[in-house]
C-alpha cells in the first residue's frame, strides 16, 4: 500500500537518486538535510514500505506556496501517485491561496500533470536551465 508521509531523513539518498535521474539534477543530500526541519519547506514522499516512489517539495510561505521538485519513479508513473503527493500536499496547507512554480518548456508530461491540475501558464523565463532550456512559469489560484 502506497503511504504519503513526510521526508525522513534516511529516505533522503533514495530521493537524491530519483531526483538525479528523472531531473538531471538534484537539490543534494546536504541541502535536504538542512531543509528537512524548516517550517516554510515541505517535502512528502510516497513510499511502498520502504521504497520511495515519488516526491514532492515545496516552499510555502503565508498562503503563497512554489513547488520546488516533483517526481516520480518511471515505472509507477501514470498511475495516480504524482496526484496523491500534490492533493496531500494541498491538504496539508488549506490557507493556500496561490501556487507556482518552473517547468521545462518541452517538459510535456510536468506540463499535462499541471494543466489538468488547473495550472496556467503565466510567464516564460529565457535559458532558465544550466542547457540553455527555457522554463514556463505556470499559477494555479485556490478562490
Ligand atoms: C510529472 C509527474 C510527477 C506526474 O506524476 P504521475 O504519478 O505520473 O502523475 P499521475 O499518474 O497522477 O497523472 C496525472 C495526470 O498527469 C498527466 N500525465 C502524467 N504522465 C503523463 C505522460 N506520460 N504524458 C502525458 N500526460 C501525463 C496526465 O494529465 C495525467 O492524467 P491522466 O492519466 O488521467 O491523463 C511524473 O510524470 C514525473 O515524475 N515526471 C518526470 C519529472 C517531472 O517532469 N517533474 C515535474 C517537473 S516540474
Amino acid at each position: 500500500m502506497i503511504k504519503i508521509e513526510r521526508l525522513i531523513k534516511e529516505d533522503i539518498p533514495q530521493v537524491v537518486l530519483l531526483e538525479e535521474e528523472l531531473l538531471g539534477d538534484s537539490l543534494g543530500v546536504e541541502m535536504l538535510e538542512n531543509e528537512i526541519n524548516n517550517t516554510s519547506i515541505c517535502f512528502l514522499t510516497a513510499k511502498d514500505n520502504k521504497k520511495v516512489l515519488g516526491y514532492i517539495g515545496a516552499y510555502v510561505i503565508e498562503g503563497e506556496m512554489e513547488i520546488l521538485n516533483f517526481v516520480v519513479d518511471k515505472a509507477h508513473q501514470r498511475s495516480g501517485i504524482g496526484t496523491l503527493l500534490f492533493n496531500e500536499l494541498l491538504k496539508r496547507y488549506p490557507n493556500t491561496l496561490s501556487i507556482i512554480l518552473e517547468v521545462r518548456e518541452n517538459n510535456e508530461q510536468g506540463i499535462n500533470f499541471y494543466k489538468k491540475n488547473n495550472f496556467n501558464v503565466i510567464s516564460k523565463r529565457k535559458h532558465y536551465y544550466k542547457n540553455g532550456d527555457d522554463a514556463l512559469v505556470m499559477m494555479k489560484e485556490i478562490i
